[in-house]
């Protein structure tokens, strides 16, 4: 069986053909480069860009695949969360090409196509399982019983954890997206040289990033005005490094945290975040320490990409889930 998987939800066009749960092709243009001057993704330019990009990268992944549109069994589509305009073109080209094709296509949850992506690997985890999603627009935790039953445990109160270090990132004139940025910039050295702290809510598992981004980006205010220079990249080096270690040090305590109070033994990471080295090293050494086992996805399928939705609408296609024509961007598959 041949599946495509389609995924617009922001500045990533993406295509992919699974077959069964083989990813032959999981081709994406990305916008990025656009937003570079603007620090962020600039949503009216984003659905644009989709528009122009969808056909194009539709008929690499099918190239890449080699095979013709006729041969798709099933379109799994990213239906939200995500940037409305964004999200529209894909649901529109998925919809289309269903009712051509007279194939079904089902509308799919974009974070929990994220927690998908450790399933194309040769040992997969095991439900039940905590889910934890890092990215650009979330951070969000859940218990995961199937792809079908899934219950949030916990999120953050404010920023996503890749939101901050994209504001960060900008406010330090590093680029965008900040992540890579703030990640080539670390250096073991300096982790503890500055002591920021992420905001915890006792007793629970949500998470708060707003105020380390504002406490990093006084930080560096206030050292260059008493310095009454700009700060050099070594001195920069220093404050993010601090910040980042407490992030990643953040994001792995409430993991744990989560698998002590839902007594779980298995965690399973996804989002553009998790790409991060430091995280992967942390989150590892602790949960090694405890009896728990971890799971990344490869790099390649952190961040936004169509393979993983097309992956979740499989296994979700052999539930016996389907989408009808009358839902819209948000409501998947299974609301
Ligand atoms: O999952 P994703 O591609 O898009 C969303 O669904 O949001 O995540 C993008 C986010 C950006 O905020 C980016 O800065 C962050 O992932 N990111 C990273 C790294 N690579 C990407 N954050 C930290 N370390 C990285 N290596
Ligand atoms: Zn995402």
């Amino acid at each position: 069986m041949y599946i495509l998987g389609i995924e617009t939800s922001c500045d990533e066009t993406s295509c992919a053909v699974l077959k069964n749960n083989r990813i032959l092709s999981n081709s994406t243009l990305s916008s990025a480069q656009v937003y570079k001057k603007y620090g962020g993704v600039v949503p009216e330019i984003a659905s644009r860009r989709q528009y122009e990009y969808i056909h194009r990268v539709f008929q690499d992944a099918l190239q890449k695949a080699h095979i013709r549109g006729c041969d798709i069994d099933v379109i799994g589509v990213v239906q939200g969360p995500g940037l409305v305009g964004s999200l529209l073109v894909g649901l529109a080209f998925a919809k289309a090409l269903s009712f051509s094709l007279a194939k079904p296509y089902l509308g799919v949850n974009h974070l929990y196509a994220h927690l998908y992506a450790p399933f194309f690997s040769k040992h997969t985890p095991e439900f039940p399982f905590l889910g934890y999603v890092i990215s650009g627009g979330h951070t969000h935790l859940y218990l995961v019983k199937d792809f079908d039953t899934i219950v949030l445990a916990g999120k953050t109160r404010d920023d996503a954890a890749g939101e901050v270090f994209d504001k960060v990132a900008r406010a330090y004139h590093l680029g965008y997206p900040g992540g890579p940025a703030v990640e080539r910039i670390f250096d073991k050295r300096y982790k503890d040289r500055y002591s920021f702290k992420c905001g915890k809510f006792l007793g629970g598992l949500d998470t708060s990033f707003s105020g380390i981004k504002t406490s990093v980006v006084y930080t560096k205010e206030a050292l260059e005005k008493s310095r009454n220079r700009p700060l050099t990249l070594q001195e920069k080096a220093a404050i993010l490094s601090s910040f980042q270690e407490a992030v990643v040090t953040a994001l792995a305590d409430t993991a744990l945290k989560a698998a002590e109070v839902y007594r779980i033994k298995t965690i399973v990471c996804g989002g553009g975040v998790t790409a991060n080295r430091r995280l992967r090293e942390v989150l590892h050494a602790k949960a090694r320490s405890r009896g728990l086992t971890v799971f990344f996805p490869e790099l390649r399928l952190c961040a936004d990409n169509a393979a993983n939705a097309a992956g979740l609408a499989y296994r979700l296609y052999q539930k016996g889930y389907r989408s009808s024509f009358n839902e819209g961007v948000y409501s998947t598959v299974l609301s």
